[in-house]
């Protein structure tokens, strides 16, 4: 009997981009099956088949509609800036019924983005919640982890700061944290995610003050061993 795991497809939403593009490199490379998508099929399909060059064909990759790929998907990570949050969002509702939606999203608000300015429904985390609704689980991560290192092989001194809305969705999060190389600890509820995703403007503000990219922070005083 073939006893290998059978590992999840992860869909991308704005896996276009910076961020969303490290973490599907990194998810692609640990075995997942991974579907990019974006507002434009041809741009996810550039990028999956970009990927795909970087590890040598030996990943499942694919780029298609935001839509099609959260359709497709057992869970679905957003990362698209502030802006776009809402219009993604509705974009994809029907598509994620009944499953996890993991939430990159920092609510920046240029041109200040050193200051945290949260939304009134708390966090960007939340407004998807109630956007969403019931039937889907709303994790929270990632915020505070730079796309600039994600595309290299290397470990990232930072760590990950799971919310969410069921310890079930926060445990299956923290597992895609894992394959992407990260340590993650569970941080409760996705009320607390205004702490995490207010905590990336104070990073920002870190890194310009000392001319660096990858301030980060660290969680100490507990086993780092999993
Ligand atoms: N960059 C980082 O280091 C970093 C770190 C932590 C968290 N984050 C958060 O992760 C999210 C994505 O960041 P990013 O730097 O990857 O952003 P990005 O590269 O600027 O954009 C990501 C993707 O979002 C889509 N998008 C952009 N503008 C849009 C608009 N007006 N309407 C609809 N879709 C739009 C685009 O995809 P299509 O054109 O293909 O649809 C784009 O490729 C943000 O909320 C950011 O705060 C970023």
């Amino acid at each position: 009997m073939n006893s290998t795991p059978v590992l999840l497809t992860i869909a991308v939403l704005g896996g276009t981009g910076k961020e969303g593009k490290g973490l599907a490199f990194r998810w692609a490379k640990a075995g997942y099956r991974v579907l990019i998508g974006s507002r434009i099929p041809e741009k996810a399909k550039a990028t999956a088949l970009d990927l795909l060059n970087r590890l040598n064909g030996n990943a499942f990759i694919e780029g298609t509609s935001n839509q099609k790929a959260a359709g497709a998907a057992d869970i679905a990570v957003l990362t698209v800036p502030y802006a776009a949050h809402r219009e993604t969002l509705e974009s994809v509702k029907d598509a994620l019924y009944g499953k996890i939606l993991i939430d990159v999203t920092v609510p920046l608000v240029p041109p200040k983005i050193t200051k945290v300015q949260m939304p009134p429904a708390g966090s960007a985390a939340q407004e998807a919640k109630q956007y969403l609704g019931e039937n889907v689980q709303v994790t929270s991560a990632f915020q505070n982890i730079s796309h600039e290192f994600l595309l290299r092989d290397e470990p990232i001194e930072c760590d990950v700061l799971v919310t969410g809305t069921s310890k079930e969705a926060r445990t299956e999060t923290l597992k895609l944290v894992a394959a992407a190389g990260l340590i993650g600890w569970d941080a409760g509820p996705i009320e607390n995610s205004v702490v995490i995703e207010g905590l990336t403007s104070v990073l920002i503000n870190i890194n310009k003050q000392h001319g660096v990219s990858n301030a980060g922070i660290k969680i100490t005083g507990v086993s780092r061993e999993s």
